[in-house]
């Protein structure tokens, strides 16, 4: 399947853009000159950070206003699919009269409507169905409760609308567009590989699941990962020989699962992959050729030659930092898997036929991919501390890793890594690396995941401690978990500055900009996920985003409007 998303750009004069950024001709002239510093905007000088809070509410710093635009259960079409449960990763596809637009192109900034792809990691059956399940003092679920949770995760496609006047974005209702990619929509292999082995007897998938951060390529797809695929249907051991036929009885299911497998039995490499989806039509396919593991994001740049290069996180504890390098410009299908050895500063290309090391404890190229963290390592690539999103300056294309804790080493608070490849060039096989931020007392943050950032370099991240550490041991004083940036200029540049914090026992996840970036979407993951149940009730640890007396807490997409950026007259 060839995917092509962006169609007959046409663009916005000149005189329209330079209106639109309110500026002299000469002074817009100059930013339009330097494409590297076209967003003009910084933060504001005046900008108050939060303190760290406990409170139950999603509390913005003064000036940013939060609203909600859709929480799990909406419909969004009339054939009555919803929104999914656990909402991450979003993008943001500008729609001008009903064509999808590149992001970064003249036309999004006039934009009125959006698609915007929407991840939807886990389900959390207490907080859906009531039951949590055997793993978690419930009952083993029935096959309806395992159907609902099965149509909560994967992602939805859904339409925006902007009220040009006060720039607010909110969502569009029920939409031909609108659509629900979910664990159990049929998804076909990208590439031979999967084709010519027949693995599990079948050459797609029965739908996408573990959804968690994901990136957006050059050509105007999402691209969204698999995470902890092996707690939906289990997985294999590493030695387990692919080609086996008789593969059920080698699943192996994990204490900490969602009992899906009691009723539903998919083969376990089905899962686990980066898949490409394309918003305007919701097709796609999972990219074999860049590996199975637990993905945490697939972040997109192109050569100097045109081919796309992918960067991603391996959430686990040792886990790799990888690149991918396609084999053709505009798709993913084949191309170079590589590993970090953050040692010696050199990417290690994960090929069965020229490395002798990986020919020794691996059948064939496919068994590489399909477990792609232990050829890593096996090869020479670094086990890093959990390494989750990865971002890439918008000035300098130096890549920025969060590596949010690795409580078996001692390291609670995790850091922010920066990569730069020699000579800036994404295609190179040695790079420089350095910590950029470490998280703790002094810093005032702890345990980095997502990433963004703005386009004058300011940097943007959500913090993620787990459920039952937040405000405990090393956790005490860091408050619930938040959305943080460090300036890149003015007083408090290099600091990291809470601008939100999320309500209890969540996490901010997948930060994505507006094309004017005065809109932030955010996601608000697993409000009252410690939620205990005795004899069946609940008693709810939070009660956002209703409050008490309300419904029960509730995932949902939220947008930050009015944010602090400023025009940066001096840096034009
Ligand atoms: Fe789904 Fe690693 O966060
Ligand atoms: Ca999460
Ligand atoms: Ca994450
Ligand atoms: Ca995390």
């Amino acid at each position: 399947m060839k995917i092509k998303s962006f169609r007959n750009l046409d663009s916005v004069s000149r005189r329209d853009f330079l209106a639109f950024l309110g500026m002299s001709s000469a002074a817009a002239a100059a930013i339009l000159a330097n494409p590297k510093v076209a967003s003009a905007l910084v933060w504001s000088a005046g900008f108050q950070p939060l303190p760290p809070m406990g409170d139950d509410a999603v509390i913005t710093a003064h000036g940013i206003d939060s609203e909600i635009l859709i929480r799990y259960g909406d419909i969004i079409n009339d054939a009555g699919e919803a929104f999914g449960f656990n909402n991450d990763f979003i993008a943001f596809f500008p729609l001008v009269r009903g064509r999808l637009v590149p992001g970064n192109s003249t036309e999004a900034l006039f934009a009125d409507e959006a698609l915007l792809w929407v991840n939807h990691e886990t389900p959390i059956g207490g907080l859906m169905h009531g039951n949590p399940g055997p793993a978690l003092g419930g009952t083993p679920k029935t096959k309806a409760q395992v159907r609902e949770e099965q149509l909560a995760v994967g992602g939805s496609i859904i339409r925006i609308v902007r009220d040009s006047k006060q720039n607010r974005w909110r969502f569009g209702g029920r939409h031909l567009l609108n659509r629900r990619i979910s664990a159990l929509t049929p998804i076909p292999f990208a590439g031979t590989g999967f084709k010519k082995v027949s693995i599990g007897g079948s050459d797609h998938a029965t739908g996408t699941l573990g959804n968690c951060a994901g990136g957006v390529t050059p050509w105007g797809t999402v691209l969204t990962c698999e995470e902890n695929y092996h707690e939906f249907y289990g997985d294999f051991d590493r030695n387990y020989d692919y080609r086996n036929p008789d593969w059920r009885k080698h699943v192996k299911v994990p204490a900490q699962n969602h009992d899906w497998h009691t009723h539903a039995v998919h083969h376990p490499f089905h899962y686990g992959w980066v898949v490409e989806i394309d918003p305007l039509t919701g097709k796609g396919h999972k990219l074999v050729a860049m590996g199975r593991a637990a993905r945490e994001c697939a972040t997109v740049t192109t050569a100097r030659d045109g081919r796309a290069v992918v960067y991603s996180g391996d959430d686990h504890r040792g886990g790799c930092i990888f690149k991918f390098i396609s084999k053709r410009p505009g798709d993913l299908s084949e191309g170079d898997l590589y590993a970090a050895d953050v040692e010696r500063g050199r990417w290690v290309l994960l090929s069965w036929d020229k490395n002798s090391t990986l020919r020794k404890s691996f059948r064939d190229q496919m068994d590489v991919l399909l477990h792609a963290r232990a050829a890593g390592l096996a090869a020479g690539a670094t086990p890093m501390d959990r390494p989750e999103d990865v971002e890439l300056h918008p000035l300098t294309g130096s890549i920025y890793i969060s590596l949010t804790n690795n409580h078996d080493r001692g390291n609670h608070h995790g850091s922010l890594l920066k990569i730069e490849e020699v000579n800036s060039d994404p295609l190179a096989v040695d790079f420089r690396v350095t910590t950029f931020m470490a998280g703790g007392k002094e810093t005032g943050f702890s345990s980095p995941d997502n990433l963004i950032f703005d386009r004058s370099g300011n940097l943007l991240f959500t913090t993620d401690v787990a459920k039952d550490k937040l405000h405990k041991g090393p956790y005490q004083g860091f408050g619930n978990n938040g959305l943080f940036v460090v300036p890149v200029s003015g007083p408090d540049a290099g600091k990291a500055l809470r601008i939100a914090s999320a309500p209890v026992e969540s996490e901010f996840t997948g930060p994505c900009f507006s094309p004017d970036e005065k809109t932030l979407f955010l996601s608000v993951q697993h409000p009252g996920e410690a939620t205990l149940f005795e004899n069946g009730n609940p008693r709810y640890s939070s009660a956002w985003p209703d409050g008490v007396g309300g419904r029960k807490p509730c995932p949902a997409l939220i947008a930050l409007q009015n944010l602090p950026l400023v025009s940066a007259r001096s840096q034009s």
